[in-house]
């Protein structure tokens, strides 16, 4: 019988400064969507411009995963600032996780402290829009409260109370 992998060990937590880890950050990126590329932005300089632009929505709902060597395996980028058809909605902008790191729930960790972050600031719901054939990411969303509103494009829309 196959044995379920071990759920990780790694630390969440919020990152305070982005340049001393941005060229970590835009490698994970870039393998994190390695054939889903309608979904990301493929260049170095349009990604590492989408980091800052994160970063700088948000400085506090940024959070890291870091294994037990250090490493950073995955991210998640928030805003508690953000306003979707105006209501203020603790937004998911970005989620990774390293290919080799995943299935450990590493992301339910990370969207988990994100949650955290969106009740503290007293908010009342959390959005995101993910590729409308992204089937994993909605398959986790969806184990996590999310629920399909509405698709535009090549997005779909989705959201959860709080
Ligand atoms: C989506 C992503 C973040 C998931 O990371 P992860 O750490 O492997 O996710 P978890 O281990 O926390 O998964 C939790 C649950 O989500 C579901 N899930 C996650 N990825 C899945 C996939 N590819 N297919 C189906 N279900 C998936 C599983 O049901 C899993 O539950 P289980 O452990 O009971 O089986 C990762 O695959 C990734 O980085 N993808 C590329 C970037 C991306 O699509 N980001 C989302 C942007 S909106």
């Amino acid at each position: 019988m196959k044995v379920k992998e071990e759920k990780s060990t790694v630390n969440i937590e919020p990152l305070r400064e982005i340049e001393p880890v941005i060229d970590q950050l835009l490698e994970l990126y870039k393998k994190s969507y390695v054939g889903m590329e309608e979904y990301a932005y493929t260049s170095d300089s349009a990604i590492r411009r989408y980091l800052k632009w994160l970063i700088r929505h948000d400085p506090e709902g940024f959070f890291i995963a870091r294994d037990n060597t250090g490493k950073i395996v995955g991210f998640i980028a928030t805003d508690a600032n953000w306003i979707n058809r105006g209501r203020n909605v603790g937004e998911i902008h970005e989620l990774v996780v390293d290919p080799e790191a995943r299935g450990k729930g590493i992301a339910s960790k990370l969207i988990k402290r994100a949650l955290e972050y969106f009740r503290s600031k007293d908010l009342k719901i959390s959005g995101l829009w993910v590729g409308k054939k992204n089937q994993g990411a909605k398959h986790l969303y969806e184990k996590l409260g999310y629920k399909e509103l509405y698709t535009k494009g090549i997005w779909t829309r989705m959201e959860r109370e709080l």
